[in-house]
C-alpha cells in the first residue's frame, strides 16, 4: 500500500438528511474532504453511516450451497458414483480452484449436495453455476445439467430438471435456472450431471439463491463467509495488520467479557491507526453481489474512552492495483460492545481481498467479537406512501397573522415575545410563486427580545400537523431589531425529536429592511415531537418575524405548467422536405431515438469493471463526469507522482461510446480537500505547483474535456486566494483558457438553489461571477451541484431566474436527491429534472451517480447494488421517454412533412408500394425559434 492514487472511495461524499446542530447542512462540505494525515501507510475512508441497514441478523437472500466455490475443499459435496478432486489453475491463485468430477460411468453421475434443510416449498430459487467439461473422451461439446433429486417417504423419488447448458472444451459456461418446490420432500439433493460417460465434469462455483423477499428463507446456517468468526478455533484464519492479535475469554480483570460465545480477539501493540485484525476472504467473495457486514467491536487501553472503528476492504486487482473500500464506521467505546454495520459490492474480479478493522489511535486495542460477511438481504421495494388529506397550500402555523396576540406561540428559552405592527402586507415572493394569488398578510409581526442565546426565538409545536413524506415549503419575512449590526443569520429551524432540520435561512446585514426566508423540509420517520422555531442572530439581538407560512406543496400541479413550458422552449418546428414529388400523400412516421439534450452521470474507475453498470450508463447518458479520478488529490496525491491512468480509462470508455465528458475539477478551494504536500508548500512553490497542475492536466487532455470546473466551491473555501492573492482565481481561468480554448470553463458550487445556505445564495454567486469576470476570467458556464433535499420547484426556479440574468449557460453538475422511500425519491428527481428542463438557462443535467453503494448520499440511488432498477430509476427512464418526440401523417402537396419535436436523432419510416424504407435524420439544437429543415432523399 502507500499510494493514495490507488485509493478507492466507495462513498466519497457524505451528506446527512437530518442535520444536527453541530453538523448542519451549512458546515458539511459537499464533497469528500481529503484526509489531513495522508502518508505512506495511512488509509482514509470516508464514513458510511451507521444508521444504514436494519437487516442484520436476518439473511433473506444468501447462497444456500455450502462451500460453493470449494474454498474448503470438497466439504459438503459428494461425488455420486464417481470421483472428484480439486485443481488450482496456478500456484499464484490457490484460491481460484475448481472441482474435477472424473471416472464417470453414467450420464447421471456427478457432484451433489444435500440441501434438504435449506429448502422451503413455495419459495423461488435461482441457480447459477459455473461449469466446464474436459477429458480425452470429450467430442467437441457436452451438455451439463442441473437437477434436483426429490425423495419422498411414501412415494417415488422424483427428478426435477432445472437447467441445461452446452459446454465445449477449454471454456467455462454459466448454467442458469430457477426452481420452486410445491411440496416438501423428505430429502432434497441438488446435483450437476449430464456429460457422456468418461467425460469429466468441471465445476467452479454454484449459487442457489432464495428469491423470497419475506423472512421465510432464514436458516440456521447464516451464510457467513468469514472463517472462525466467533474465535472458537482460537485465532486461526485471522492475522494482525501491522500489529499482533490475541485471543481472550475475558480482559480488564474480568470486566470485559465476550458479547457472545466464549471468546473474542484483540488487535494489540498497534502503532498506526490502520493497524488492526484482518482475514483474507479472497475466493469467498463474488463480484457484483452485495454483501452485508456486521461485527461487535469495542476499544481497550491507552486511556481512550471513545474512538471510531472502521471496517475496510483491501482489494488487489489482477493488474496489481490496490483499492481501499470503506464499508462501515462506528463510534466504539471502552465500556461496551458496539455494532458495526455496512455493505459493499465488488465491481471487478479481485485477485485478493482482505477485510480488516482499523481506526483507533496507536496504543489502543481493537476488540472484535464475531464478524459476519454475507450476501446482503434484498430490501423489498418501498411501497408508495399513503398521504391522506395533504391540504396543499394550507398554512399549518397557528395564529400566523397574530390577530390573537401571541397565542399559539411560545418563547424558546428565556426570551420575551410581543406583537408589533408595520411588517409587509404582501407574501414573500417564493410563497407567492408557489401559492399564486393569496390574501394579504396582516401587517403584524412577532418580536423576540431579551435573547441570551443564539437559539432563542418564537416557537410552535407542529407535531400533529406535519405529515410524513409530505414536502413542506417554508416562507417568512424577518427583520433585525433596531441597532443590530450584521451579518446575522436568521433561520427557520425544525426540531424533530433530537434532530435539527434546516427550514431555510437568510443572512441579514441591516436593521431596516425586511428579508425573505424560504426553504423546505420533509419528515420521513415518525417523530414524537416536532417544533418549529426561528433562531440565529447573536445573543442580545432582537428580531421580528412576519407571516410565517409552512404549507404542503402540490408538486403535480406544477408539473402541468412545466410540461407546457418544456414544449415551448425545448422543441423545434421541423420540416422534412422530400425530394420526390411522387411521395405526395404518402404516410410517414417519425420516431425520435435520442434526445441530444445533455443528460449525464458521475462515474468512477471501478464502476466500469461492472458490465451491468456500463450498460445502464451508455444506454441512458450522453455526458459523464468522473467522481474523483481527475481531482488533483487523485492525479497527484504525492508530489511528482502522477496518476492519470484512472482518468484515461474512464475517458476512453466515454470516447468509445460518444459520451462527452466534463473535467472535474482542476482545483478545489475548500481547505480540507487539499492534499498535505500542497498545504505545506511556500508561496513560490505553490505558484509553481498551480501552474504545473494547469499545464499538466490541460495539455494532456487538450480538446477532450468539453467543460472544466476550474476551482470547485469558491463560495465555500478560499485556499488558493488566501495564499496566492485575490487575482489567483481569475488567473486560473485565464491560464486554463489559453491552454485549451475549446473547453468551456465553469464555476461550480452547492446549496445555490435551495435557500438553506447563506454562504451560497444566488445573489452571492452572481456577485462572485461578476467579480471574476471583471478581473478578466473567461467564465463560460455556471455549475449548480444540486445535492438537494426535499426540493420545491418554484424555489429552485427562482434561483435559476436570478442566475439567468448573467446570460451564461447553467448546468446542474452533481444532482442527487435522497429519500428512504423510492417513490418520494422519484418525485424529488422528477421535480429537479422538470424544473431544469423547463428553464431556458439550463443547458445540461448531470446526476451524481445512480448505482447503490456508489453514491455520495444514502438513499439516493436509481439502481440497486445488484442491478435492479428501482422506482426512482424507473421515473428517470419515463422522463427520458417522455422527452422523445414522435409524429406521423401524410406528405403534403409541397412534398413536406412538418412536426414539432426535441432536437436529437430520429428515424423516419416511409411505406410506398408495400416497400418500407427507414432512414435516420438529425434535428440540430441551434436557434429553436427557427424551423429546422431536413432534406430527405428516397
Ligand atoms: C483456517 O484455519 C484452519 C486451522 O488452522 C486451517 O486448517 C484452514 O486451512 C484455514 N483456512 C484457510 C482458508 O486459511
Ligand atoms: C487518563 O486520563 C485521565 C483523565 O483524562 C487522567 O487523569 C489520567 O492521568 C490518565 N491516565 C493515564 C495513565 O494516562
Ligand atoms: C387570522 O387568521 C385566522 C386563522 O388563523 C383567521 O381566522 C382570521 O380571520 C385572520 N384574521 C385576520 C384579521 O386576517
Ligand atoms: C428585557 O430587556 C429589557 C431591556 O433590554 C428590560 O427592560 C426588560 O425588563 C427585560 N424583560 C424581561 C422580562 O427580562
Ligand atoms: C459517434 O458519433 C459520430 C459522429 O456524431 C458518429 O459518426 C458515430 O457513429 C457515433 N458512434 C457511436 C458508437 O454512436
Amino acid at each position: 500500500m502507500g499510494n493514495l492514487s490507488a485509493f478507492f472511495f466507495t462513498i466519497f461524499k457524505h451528506h446527512k438528511k437530518l442535520n444536527t446542530l453541530q453538523r448542519s447542512k451549512e458546515t458539511a462540505s459537499m464533497e469528500i474532504p481529503i484526509p489531513s494525515t495522508i502518508n505512506g501507510n495511512d488509509s482514509f475512508h470516508p464514513q458510511t453511516s451507521n444508521e444504514l441497514s436494519s437487516a442484520t441478523s436476518k439473511s433473506l437472500n444468501y447462497n444456500i450451497i455450502h462451500n460453493h466455490n470449494f474454498f474448503n475443499g470438497l466439504h459438503s459435496w459428494y461425488a455420486n458414483g464417481c470421483d472428484a478432486f480439486l485443481v488450482s489453475p496456478s500456484p499464484e491463485e490457490p484460491c481460484n480452484r475448481h472441482a474435477v468430477v472424473t471416472n464417470r460411468n453414467e450420464h447421471w453421475q456427478g457432484l451433489e449436495q444435500d440441501i434438504t434443510t435449506k429448502i422451503l416449498s413455495g419459495s423461488r430459487y435461482t441457480v447459477s453455476a459455473r461449469v466446464g467439461v474436459s477429458g480425452e473422451r470429450l467430442q467437441g461439446e457436452a451438455d451439463v445439467i442441473a437437477t434436483l433429486k426429490l425423495e419422498y417417504q411414501h412415494s417415488e423419488t422424483k427428478f426435477l430438471f432445472i437447467a441445461k447448458t452446452t459446454v465445449s472444451s477449454e471454456k467455462w459456461e454459466n448454467l442458469d435456472g430457477t426452481f420452486t418446490l410445491s411440496d416438501k420432500p423428505e430429502r432434497v439433493v441438488f446435483y450437476l450431471e449430464g456429460p457422456a460417460p468418461g467425460v469429466n465434469l468441471l465445476v467452479e462455483s454454484v449459487l442457489v439463491l432464495c428469491d423470497d423477499t419475506t423472512s421465510r428463507c432464514i436458516f440456521s446456517e447464516d451464510g457467513n463467509i468469514i472463517l472462525n468468526p466467533e474465535f472458537e478455533d482460537g485465532v486461526n484464519n485471522w492475522s494482525g495488520r501491522g500489529c499482533k492479535i490475541a485471543l481472550h475469554s475475558s480482559m480488564g480483570d474480568g470486566k470485559i467479557l465476550p458479547k457472545s460465545g466464549k471468546f473474542f480477539a484483540s488487535a494489540t501493540e498497534r502503532t498506526q491507526n490502520w493497524n488492526g485484525i484482518q482475514q483474507d476472504i479472497s475466493g469467498r467473495v463474488q463480484r457484483k453481489l452485495a454483501y452485508e457486514v456486521s461485527a461487535f467491536v469495542r476499544i481497550f487501553g491507552n486511556n481512550v474512552t471513545s474512538s471510531s472503528i472502521r471496517a475496510t476492504l483491501w482489494v488487489q486487482t489482477p493488474d496489481s492495483r490496490e483499492q481501499y473500500i470503506g464499508i462501515a464506521n462506528s463510534q466504539a467505546t471502552d465500556s461496551d460492545w458496539v455494532q458495526l454495520q455496512g455493505k459493499f459490492l465488488l465491481n471487478g474480479s479481485p485477485s485478493k481481498v482482505v477485510i480488516y478493522l482499523e481506526g483507533p489511535p496507536s496504543g489502543t486495542d481493537i476488540l472484535l467479537d464475531g464478524l459476519m460477511v454475507k450476501h446482503a438481504a434484498k430490501i423489498p421495494p418501498s411501497p408508495p406512501p399513503v398521504v391522506e388529506n395533504p391540504d396543499y397550500g394550507v398554512n399549518i402555523i397557528a395564529n400566523s397573522n397574530l390577530s390573537d396576540g401571541t397565542n399559539g406561540w411560545f418563547p424558546l428559552g428565556s426570551c420575551v415575545l410581543s406583537v408589533m405592527t408595520g411588517s409587509p402586507h404582501i407574501l414573500p415572493p417564493a410563497a407567492r410563486d408557489t401559492l399564486g394569488p393569496h390574501e394579504p398578510l396582516s401587517g403584524r409581526c412577532i418580536q423576540t427580545a431579551n435573547r441570551t442565546q443564539t437559539w432563542m426565538g418564537p416557537a410552535q409545536m407542529i407535531t400533529d400537523k406535519v405529515k410524513l413524506y409530505v414536502t413542506y415549503q417554508v416562507s417568512a419575512w424577518v427583520r433585525l431589531g433596531p441597532g443590530a449590526t450584521g451579518p446575522q443569520n436568521v433561520n427557520v429551524a425544525l426540531g424533530v425529536d433530537s434532530q435539527w432540520v434546516n427550514g431555510g435561512q437568510v443572512e441579514i446585514n441591516d436593521a431596516y429592511q425586511w428579508h425573505e426566508i424560504c426553504g423546505s423540509f420533509r419528515i420521513e420517520k415518525q417523530a414524537a415531537k416536532v417544533m418549529v422555531y426561528i433562531q440565529g442572530p447573536a445573543a442580545g439581538i432582537s428580531f421580528m418575524v412576519a407571516g410565517l407560512q409552512i404549507f404542503a406543496v402540490d408538486r403535480h400541479a406544477r408539473f402541468r405548467h412545466l410540461k407546457r413550458q418544456t414544449d415551448k422552449i425545448r422543441k423545434r418546428d421541423v420540416t422534412l422536405k422530400f425530394d420526390s414529388s411522387s411521395l405526395h400523400g404518402t404516410m410517414v412516421a417519425v420516431k425520435q431515438t435520442q434526445n441530444s439534450f445533455p443528460i449525464g452521470s458521475c462515474i468512477g474507475r471501478t464502476n466500469i469493471d461492472n458490465e451491468d453498470f456500463v450498460l445502464f450508463f451508455v444506454k441512458n447518458f450522453n455526458w459523464a463526469v468522473f467522481g474523483n479520478e481527475l481531482k488533483w488529490y487523485w492525479t497527484e496525491s504525492q508530489r511528482g507522482n502522477l496518476n492519470y491512468k484512472d482518468a484515461d480509462e474512464l475517458l476512453k470508455l466515454c470516447d468509445d461510446n460518444n459520451i462527452s465528458a466534463r473535467g472535474h475539477c482542476i482545483f478545489w478551494d475548500v481547505d480540507n480537500t487539499v492534499q498535505d504536500w500542497i498545504k505545506n508548500l511556500d508561496k513560490t512553490d505553490l505558484t509553481t505547483a498551480v501552474k504545473n497542475r494547469l499545464t499538466g492536466l490541460l495539455n494532456r487532455y487538450k480538446g477532450r474535456f468539453k467543460h472544466y470546473d476550474v476551482n470547485n466551491e469558491m463560495l465555500h473555501g478560499s485556499f488558493y486566494p488566501d495564499r496566492l492573492g485575490q487575482d489567483t482565481r481569475a488567473n486560473m481561468f485565464k491560464t486554463a483558457n489559453q491552454l485549451d480554448p475549446s473547453a468551456i470553463l465553469f464555476v461550480n458550487d452547492y446549496h445555490i438553489e435551495d435557500g438553506c445556505d447563506t454562504r451560497s445564495t444566488p445573489e452571492k454567486y452572481v456577485t462572485q461571477i461578476l467579480g471574476l469576470e471583471q478581473q478578466g476570467a473567461p467564465i463560460g458556464g455556471i455549475g449548480i451541484q444540486g445535492h438537494i433535499d426535499s426540493p420545491v420547484g418554484p424555489v429552485v426556479c427562482s434561483a435559476l431566474d436570478k442566475l439567468g440574468v448573467l446570460g451564461l449557460p447553467i448546468w446542474f453538475t452533481e444532482l442527487d436527491v435522497s429519500s428512504i422511500n423510492e417513490h418520494i425519491r422519484a418525485d424529488d428527481l422528477e421535480v429537479m429534472f422538470r424544473e431544469a428542463f423547463a428553464h431556458p438557462a439550463v443547458e445540461g443535467i448531470m446526476i451524481w451517480g445512480f448505482w447503490e453503494l456508489f453514491m455520495s448520499r444514502e438513499n439516493s440511488h436509481l439502481v440497486n447494488a445488484e442491478g435492479e432498477i428501482n422506482e426512482a430509476g424507473n421515473r428517470f427512464l419515463e422522463l427520458k421517454k417522455e422527452w422523445l418526440s414522435h409524429a406521423h401523417g401524410h406528405v403534403d402537396d409541397q412534398c413536406e412533412f412538418k412536426f414539432r419535436g426535441f432536437p436529437g436523432t430520429y428515424e423516419i419510416v416511409v411505406v410506398t408500394d408495400s416497400k418500407k424504407t427507414v432512414k435516420q435524420f438529425f434535428v440540430e439544437n441551434g436557434d429553436l425559434d427557427l424551423p429546422f429543415v431536413v432534406p430527405v432523399h428516397f
